[in-house]
């Protein structure tokens, strides 16, 4: 397994371009599963949960050729309705494709996509809204069965539309949702549906096919199934987690960074608090300009669905509390397991207390670079942004998770002065 090795210290300076966002292209992507013809897909991250779905796309039949960030996809002839567990484990978004399929073909068989290191991630929630839109739901040996009820798949019978309160905002519930009504009988009702702005570019790629959708980033969205969705050419947006990763990486470093093509609009909660902790922050063109300080003011965070401060963002926030110059306290209200990076950080001289939900972070002058272990995505990206803020070298083990999430990162950062590497093949 690969290795990220940085020597801490360096201000970072320049400009960081933004890829395409990991959670607006995953559930577009399944989207295509929607209907035929051919889909052009452009700003397309290169990263290897993208990877993962298109092998799922392509064990189902859709047909997908690659071009840099920009894929032609074709879906006409669907030859499976089954996602199998050696892809579902390795990215839960694979669930994704449960509501699609259902809406094409009245039948699906979707691995559970079980748990991982931030939480138990159940998906009742998926499960109850698709049985009120009239599917027959059977959970047996790690698979999800689901079809229309009472009706053979291939009598094309319609998922019917329905009103549904999700108890808990969920994204990709929200998502995978969204996408089953559209071709469903009759008009579906989302209530608490999620308001991210992944949620709002999966509604846009749908309503320019034809879909009938009102409400996508307010809390209540209104589909009108249609009988079906025409292909589309469509332009991911920016990875907003991404770009508040960098945004740390400039704050933590002391730096002057211009983080490109980001929209600060998506960005609101995370710029309110980086600049609660004495960040300058100038919205500058199609992007933004970061500074960093020497070490920041503590500030408290709390996680809560968007608007409020993505859980996305939690662990980099952390980090760059880690050097702050006071007490603070970071509660984590999204998942129940998302504290993962604070036994690495403590290897690093962070001064970090547990309290239920909650860590409460006294600030230390400066943290000192150690081997320490990755353990799910954002926990990555937090030990890549400690170790460039600490003195001394840092080794980042077990790296596959960064590379789900982050598309190129070391290039991205030794573009403005990070001393990053990355070795091949290390424990
Ligand atoms: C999406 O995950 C994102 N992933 C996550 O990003 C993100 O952290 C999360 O939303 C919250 O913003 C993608 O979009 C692919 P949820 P999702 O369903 O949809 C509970 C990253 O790092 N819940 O919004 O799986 C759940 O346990 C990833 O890019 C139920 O109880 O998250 C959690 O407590 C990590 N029942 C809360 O809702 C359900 O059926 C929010 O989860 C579904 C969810």
């Amino acid at each position: 397994m690969d290795k990220i090795v940085i020597i801490g210290g360096q201000r970072l300076e320049g400009e960081i371009p933004i890829s395409g966002s990991k959670n607006a292209a995953l559930p577009i992507l399944a989207a295509t599963l929607l209907g035929k013809g051919d889909h052009h897909l452009t700003n397309v991250p290169d990263l290897k949960d993208v990877t993962t779905i298109l092998k799922l796309l392509r064990r189902l039949g859709v047909t997908i050729q690659e071009d840099g960030d920009s894929l032609a996809l074709n879906a006409s002839t669907l030859t499976s309705y089954d996602a199998p567990y050696d892809l579902v484990k390795t990215m839960r978004a694979s669930i994704l494709v449960l509501g699609p399929l259902l809406a094409r073909l009245g039948e699906a068989k979707v691995s559970l996509p079980g748990g991982c290191a931030i939480g138990a991630r159940p998906i009742n929630l998926h499960l109850m809204g698709l049985e009120k839109m009239g599917c027959e739901i059977e959970i047996r040996s790690g698979y999800v069965y689901a079809r229309l009820l009472g009706s053979p798949a291939k009598n094309n019978k319609r998922l019917q539309g329905a009103r549904i309160y999700l108890d808990t905002t969920t994204v990709t519930g929200t998502e995978n949702l969204m996408m089953a009504a559209t071709l469903a009988n009759g008009t579906t009702i989302l209530e608490n549906a999620a308001r991210e702005p992944e949620v709002i570019d999966l509604a846009n790629f749908l309503c320019c096919r034809g879909a009938k959708i009102s409400g996508a980033g307010t809390d209540i969205i209104t589909i009108d199934g249609v009988e079906n969705l025409k292909p589309m050419d469509y332009r991911i947006m920016p990875d907003r987690i991404e770009a508040g990763t960098y945004m740390v990486a400039g704050a933590i470093t002391g730096g002057n960074l211009y983080v490109k093509n980001c929209i600060p609009r998506h960005l609101e909660a995370v710029i309110f608090k980086l600049k609660e902790a004495g960040v300058q922050i100038i919205e500058d063109g199609d992007g933004l300009r970061v500074k960093g300080l020497e070490r920041p003011r503590p500030v408290d965070v709390k996680t809560l669905p968007y608007p409020g401060f993505p859980t996305d963002m939690q662990a980099q926030m952390m980090a760059l509390m880690s050097i702050g110059t006071g007490r603070c306290v970071i509660t984590e209200t999204i998942f129940e397991g998302r504290f993962t990076h604070v036994g690495e950080l403590r290897r690093m001289g962070a001064d970090i207390k547990i309290q239920g939900s909650s860590a409460i972070i006294q600030g230390v002058t400066r943290l000192l670079g150690a081997p320490v272990m990755a353990s799910d995505l954002r926990a990555s990206a937090c030990l890549i942004l400690s170790g460039l803020a600490a003195e001394g070298e840092t080794q980042v083990l077990r790296v596959y998770h960064l590379d789900r999430g982050y598309e190129r990162i070391e290039a991205k950062l030794q573009k403005v002065g990070a001393k990053i590497m990355r070795s091949k093949g290390e424990s």
